[in-house]
């Protein structure tokens, strides 16, 4: 069957292929075919002949450098432009209706003025390229849980990626039928006149626009070919238009992980956790028990996004709408994530990191020393005294979730995984204990409205200051945030069975700035205490902001982490507490005409119960020790 069409002069009959019977689809396709004036168009079918001959192609042009076939079988290494390197927050528009229906934390602009923009920018954008047509479902395919989108995009490197990243192709196509999508239209926004040369990362330094439109549930993105501003499946779709479907239609959809953990009896527990961008999510979703856990399992469900809607039996089942992994490279090594290493043996696409003399990849903390001589992220000879970073900290791998040795046997079940328990983790230097587990529902939902997080690439601010993240989806949030965290209280009404509600902080300093806890593999023993209290076998002290454990009541076995270490990593001081409830101050007045009422009060009583609490609560001499025997 022939599918690419390479007249920009076609007739609606060879542009639409005779399988294509969705009347929305074929009048969409149309009409960006006219306003972006492709020179070709390619309906993708999702096969592992386009994949390979698209991978071919771009190695011709140069975007895709194919690494050494033995070490690095059916792997390629792309290098992006430099002044397009991560998602870009501050060209992020979610252009509602109404102004406060984006609410504060988004940027808005009017969807009639932005439109007419976009028409602009968008008009024969996509001259001297192919247009991609990537029908994709987020979700397994025919899920109930799952939704369809169908993103055009000039960039071949997205539609490799889309491959990895959802199931794309000709099945989704089959799914949707004459079904709903999403329309999500991605351009790099760099059009090439005739006889002009393409570089090998095209896009536009200039002008980018990564804007949501919530009531039309649509994207339009132009200029950027990175990551999250082009896999249009991944945040644009599957966090900020399904954050506005799942308001309104009674689910979740959350910046979160979800794991399997299988204790030596077989007991399956199936978790999800939201941190702030780079604060480890893929190493937490594969984790690898540490010494002392003998029998225990950790099963990876998905490493950065969850779908969470109610099941019969009232409790929440969480589906991951992706199908790989767009993770950070630097700083997963075989010691800190040998899942993700693993994973990334063969059949991946890596972006931004620095290629080894052999035709391998390499990037910071891959392994203790650095190779002699590499080229680096930009394409330039790097030695280990250069000065430079070899791989950019944004530098990403794309790869399968079904190569990920800790994958979970459910990862793909269409019917979801039921959640016990939701974790909220920031990257907080002080102030927050390792782990407390909320009172109710109620105060999970305002400690999780409350985490914060230190400065990442993509957010563009000072690196290291910290900013209030919001259930880690303040980039990700499509609609109010006010009304998101009422959404929040109003699913807990709903839910006979809700999971319980945790906070941890794996990155609390010391009074010389070092880490206090080990983390990685070591989260384990506070995963298994998380797990026992769901199951209602551990035990936990009430502590001015929830439920503590003692020090006896983690596993310990394998470990010399001292007592003492332990309950100052526990420490609620009352006066840093003071200032931490100042501090969100700035974010509920931000909110406040759309702040639940609840949140008022439940701060009152997080206040007075530190002032019931001796000041330093949690600190051995003043009180933890007496009750720990
Ligand atoms: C990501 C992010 O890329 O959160 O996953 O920034
Ligand atoms: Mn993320």
């Amino acid at each position: 069957m022939k599918q690419t069409v390479t007249s920009s002069q076609v007739e609606t009959k060879d542009l639409i292929p005779s399988f294509v019977k969705n009347e929305a689809l074929i009048s969409w396709v149309t009409s960006v075919h006219e306003l972006c004036q492709p020179d070709r168009v390619h309906w993708c079918d999702g096969s592992d002949e386009e994949y390979k001959r698209l991978c071919q192609e771009m190695v011709a042009a140069g975007t895709l450098i194919p690494l050494n076939q033995q070490k690095r079988p059916n792997s390629f290494l792309a290098r992006s432009d430099a002044t397009d390197v991560a998602r870009v927050e501050d060209r992020t528009f979610i252009c509602s209706q109404r102004k406060q229906d984006a609410g504060p934390t988004n940027n808005w602009a009017n969807p009639v003025e932005m439109k007419a923009n976009l028409k602009e920018l968008f008009k024969g954008s996509m001259r001297g390229r192919t247009m991609y047509v990537i029908p994709f479902s987020m979700g397994p395919l025919g899920s109930p849980y799952s939704h369809i989108g169908v993103e055009i995009s000039d960039s071949p490197y997205v539609v490799v990626n889309m491959k990895i990243m959802t199931r794309m192709g000709r099945k989704a196509l089959d799914v949707l039928a004459n079904g709903f999508f999403v329309p999500c239209l991605h351009s790099v926004g760099a059009p090439l006149e005739r006889g002009q040369k393409d570089v090998a990362w095209p896009c536009n330094p200039e002008k980018k626009y990564i804007v949501h439109f919530p009531e039309e549930r649509s994207i339009w993105s132009y200029g950027s070919g990175y990551g999250g501003n082009a896999l249009l499946g991944k945040k644009c779709f599957a966090l900020r238009i399904a954050s506005v479907l799942g308001r309104d239609q009674d689910w979740l959809a959350e910046h979160m992980l979800i794991l399997g953990a299988e204790s030596p009896t077989g007991e399956k527990t199936y978790v999800a956790a939201a941190f702030p961008s780079a604060c480890g999510k893929t190493n937490f979703a594969m984790i690898v028990p540490p010494k002392g856990f003998d029998g225990w399992k950790i099963t990876t469900v998905g490493d950065d996004i969850a779908w969470i809607k109610p099941g019969a039996d009232g409790k929440l089942y969480a589906i991951n709408p992706e199908a790989g992994y767009f993770g950070v490279a630097p700083g997963t090594s075989p010691e800190s994530n040998p899942n993700a290493i693993a994973t990334v043996a063969s059949n991946t696409i890596f972006t931004n990191v620095a290629l080894t003399p052999d035709g391998d990849v390499w990037w910071e903390d891959l392994t203790h020393e650095a190779p002699a001589q590499l080229i680096d992220w930009q394409g330039k000879p790097w030695t280990p005294d250069c000065g430079r970073k070899a791989s950019h900290p944004n530098a990403r791998f794309t790869a399968p979730a079904s190569q990920c040795p800790s994958v979970d046997a459910n990862w793909d079940n269409p019917k979801g995984v039921p959640i016990s328990a939701l974790i909220f983790g920031g990257r907080r230097a002080s102030t927050v204990p390792l782990v407390y587990q909320s009172f109710n529902w109620n105060f999970g939902v305002y400690l999780a409205a409350t985490i914060g997080s230190e400065m990442t690439a993509a957010a563009g601010g000072t690196i290291g200051q910290v900013r209030r993240d919001p259930m880690a989806m303040l980039p990700f949030c499509g609609y109010n945030m006010g009304d998101y965290f009422n959404h929040w209280l109003q699913m807990g009404r709903s839910i006979a069975n809700p999971p319980r509600i945790f906070s941890v902080n794996w990155f609390r300093k010391d009074e010389n700035g070092k880490y206090m806890w080990p983390g990685f593999g070591e989260n384990m023993r506070v995963l298994k205490w998380i797990i026992d209290r769901v199951h209602g076998r551990a035990f936990a002290e009430e502590s001015p902001l929830g439920w503590m454990p003692r020090y006896q009541d983690l596993e310990w076995k394998g470990s010399d982490f001292k007592k003492e270490s332990f309950y100052k990593l526990m420490k609620v001081d009352r006066e840093q507490w003071k200032a931490e409830v100042l501090s969100q101050e700035e974010l509920f007045e931000k909110l406040y005409d759309k702040l639940p009422k609840e949140f008022f009060l439940m701060r009152e009583l997080l206040l007075s119960g530190l002032w019931r609490s001796p000041k330093n609560w949690g600190l051995a001499e003043e009180r933890y020790l007496e009750n720990s025997n």
